[in-house]
């Protein structure tokens, strides 16, 4: 079984990691289009051409399952994707739901982007699990460039981090759900800034499980070799470093080829 993921940067290793451990004997092809980073405040359009020359790339590359492992692009893309591609799409979205039923106090505070919060698939996720809670939102905008670049903790990352979670905090807030991938290589720092007593919710394990669904019910056709291979549409040179951190081990970061990486794409 192969599982195609991509992201529009390295936040989507934080799903990767969490599908190894539910299978440790899938093959994993994970590309990530750090060339374009941020998505966020892209349009759909964008978003879409890039989903799709990530996705077919993938297809071409033997993935039986694609998984968008970007909050983002599942919002602007997986409709599209699903039609056009005739194999199984799992995308993600803000833990708006379970963050239902881990709040007490009925007030969950989502830090996303720009593009899930502002699309209509989040409004459609408020209206159905939201209405008997508060929910209150907050845009990151630069947090994701500070996972790009591998600072997980130094003292801007800590100053943009308390910029954004203080006035979800300040209105009392009980849970907190990370609504973006980067953001998951934050929760050390994120719960330390939020404190005790705060529930911080993210996705990542609940993906895993419905991939590992989604490639069961397909039936394992032919064994491939486990075991892990990286691409990016950036330049390996300087995302080596930063992945090699993220991920928790060295690997090899090849570029993705120029008919995938962007432009002409
Ligand atoms: N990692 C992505 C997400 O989950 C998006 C980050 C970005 O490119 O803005 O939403």
């Amino acid at each position: 079984m192969r599982i195609g993921v991509f992201d529009s940067g390295l936040g989507g290793v934080s799903v990767l990691r969490e599908i190894r451990r539910e299978m440790p004997d899938a093959s994993l092809h994970y590309v990530s289009d750090s060339a374009w980073v941020p998505y966020g405040p892209r349009g759909d359009d964008f978003i879409q051409v890039r989903s799709r020359a990530l996705a077919r790339f993938l297809v071409e590359h033997g993935a039986d399952v694609v998984v968008v492992a970007c909050n983002t692009a599942t919002a602007a893309a997986v409709p599209l994707l699903r039609e056009t591609l005739g194999l199984p799409i799992v995308g993600m979205e803000p833990a708006v739901k379970p963050a239902t039923a881990a709040t007490r106090n009925g007030k969950v505070g989502v830090l996303a982007t720009v593009g899930t919060l502002q699309s209509a698939r989040f409004a459609a996720l408020l209206d159905q699990f939201g209405s008997d809670i508060e929910v209150l939102t907050r845009a990151c905008p630069g947090l994701v460039e500070q996972v790009e670049a591998g600072d997980l903790d130094g003292a801007r990352t800590r100053a943009l981090v308390e910029q954004y979670t203080a006035p979800l905090l300040r209105a009392g807030v009980d849970t907190l759900v990370l609504g973006c991938t980067h953001f998951v290589f934050l929760r050390p720092v994120i719960e330390e800034i939020a404190g005790s007593g705060i529930e911080i919710i993210d996705t990542g394990a609940a993906v895993a499980r419905r991939v590992r669904q989604v490639a069961e019910s397909l039936g394992s056709t032919f064994a491939r070799a486990s075991g892990v291979e990286f691409w990016t549409s950036g330049d390996p040179a300087v995302l080596s470093a930063p992945l090699n951190k993220l991920w928790g081990e060295r690997v090899v970061l090849s570029a993705l080829p120029g008919e995938y990486a962007g432009r002409s794409a």
